[in-house]
C-alpha cells in the first residue's frame, strides 16, 4: 500500500479560532460561577454523556459566552432557564452541541487503522460472508464529525479492496450529533488542513479543486452516507445494527467512565459477531469492556466481537 511516509499525531483538545476572545478574564460580568458551572455541567452530562472536568470550567465558560453573545443574554443563568424554555429548547439544545463540541479531524488520521482494515479486517470480513448471500460490509464511523474519517475508509476501499471484490458492496455510515458537521460532510468540500495527511495519489485521484476547497469525488461520496445521532440517546443508538466495523475515534476522551461504559455496550450491540471496534491512537477500553477480544494489527489494536 502506498502511503506517504508522515506522522500522525493525536490532537484530542484543540481551540477553535476566534474563541480566545471570549475568555472569563475579558467579561468581569460573565463569570461562571461554581453553582452555575455545576448545573451547567450535569445538564450537558445528562443530554449527551460529555463531562467537563474542573479544570475545563474555563472550556465551558468560553463555549456558552458564545451563546450568551449572540442571543445578547446578561448571566448563564438566564442562559440556561433560555435552553430549558420548553418551545425553544430543541433548537437552542443543538446551538448548545456546536458550541461545546469539539470537532477537530482531518484525513487518514489513524494510518494504522487503515492499513489493518484494508489488509486485515476486511478481507477477514469478506472470507467469512464469501458463501453467504450477504455481499456486503457495514461501517460505522460513529462521532465523524465531517466526514474525513468516512471518506478515508471509504477511498482505501475503492482503491484496494473493490476492484478484487466486485460482487461485494460497502456501506459506510458517518453519525455524529453536530448537525453543521453533517451537512460539511454531505458537502464534502475540504480545506487544506483536512487534508494535510492525505496521500498525493489519493489527492489526485478522488478530489476536485474548486474555489470553495478540495471537493470529494461522487465515486467516493456515494459509499457514506451521514445521519445525526446522540451516542447517548439508548434508543436511537438501539437502531444501530448489523455493522462490521465500527470505529468511535476521539470522543469518549470527552466522557466520563459511566457514559463510556454506556456508549460502548451500545457498540458492542452494534456489530455482527466476528465485527471489530476501533477507537484513537489515545483511548483504551481497559475498565470500559471486557466483552472485546484485544485483536493486534501493526502498530494499533482493534476489539473484536467475537
Ligand atoms: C474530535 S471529533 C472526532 C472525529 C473523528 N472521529 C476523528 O477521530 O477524527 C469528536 C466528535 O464527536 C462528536 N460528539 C461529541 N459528543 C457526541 C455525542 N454525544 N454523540 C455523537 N457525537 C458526539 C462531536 O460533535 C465531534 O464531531
Amino acid at each position: 500500500m502506498e502511503y506517504t511516509n508522515k506522522t500522525f499525531t493525536n490532537m484530542n483538545f484543540v481551540s477553535r479560532p476566534g474563541l480566545q476572545t471570549f475568555n472569563s478574564t475579558s467579561t468581569n460580568s460573565m463569570t461562571l460561577s461554581s453553582e452555575s458551572f455545576e448545573r451547567w455541567r450535569q445538564f450537558i452530562y445528562k443530554s449527551c454523556g460529555i463531562y467537563f472536568q474542573d479544570n475545563k470550567k474555563y472550556l465551558l465558560e468560553s463555549r456558552l459566552l458564545k451563546r450568551l453573545n449572540s442571543l445578547k443574554l446578561n448571566s448563564y443563568e438566564e442562559y440556561f432557564d433560555y435552553v430549558n424554555l420548553g418551545s425553544r429548547k430543541t433548537i437552542e439544545m443543538q446551538e448548545l452541541y456546536e458550541a461545546i463540541t469539539i470537532n477537530e479531524t482531518y484525513f487518514f488520521r489513524n494510518q494504522p487503522q487503515q492499513e489493518a482494515l484494508i489488509q486485515k479486517i476486511i478481507p477477514e470480513l469478506i472470507q467469512a460472508k464469501y458463501n453467504t448471500p450477504f455481499k456486503k460490509i457495514k461501517i460505522w464511523s460513529a462521532a465523524s464529525s465531517s466526514g474525513e474519517e468516512a471518506y478515508s475508509i471509504a477511498m482505501v476501499i475503492k482503491e484496494y479492496i473493490q476492484p478484487r471484490f466486485p460482487q461485494f458492496s460497502f456501506e459506510i455510515v458517518g453519525t455524529d450529533i453536530s448537525k453543521e458537521m453533517l451537512e460539511k460532510a454531505r458537502g464534502g468540500v475540504y480545506n487544506d488542513y483536512a487534508i494535510k495527511n492525505l496521500p498525493l495519489n489519493f489527492l489526485k485521484k478522488n478530489f476536485t479543486k474548486t474555489p470553495r476547497g478540495f471537493e470529494i469525488t461522487s465515486d467516493i461520496k456515494k459509499y457514506a452516507s451521514f445521519i445525526e445521532l446522540n451516542l447517548y440517546d439508548d434508543l436511537k443508538m438501539r437502531s444501530m445494527q448489523n455493522f462490521d466495523v465500527v470505529i468511535c475515534a476521539n470522543v469518549l476522551i470527552y466522557f466520563d467512565l459511566k457514559s463510556k461504559i454506556k456508549v460502548v455496550n451500545h457498540l458492542y450491540n452494534a456489530l455482527n459477531k466476528g465485527g471489530y471496534l476501533f477507537i484513537g491512537y489515545s483511548e483504551t477500553l481497559h475498565g470500559i469492556s471486557q466483552a472485546f477480544k484485544l485483536t493486534s494489527f501493526p502498530k494499533t489494536i482493534g476489539y473484536k466481537k467475537e
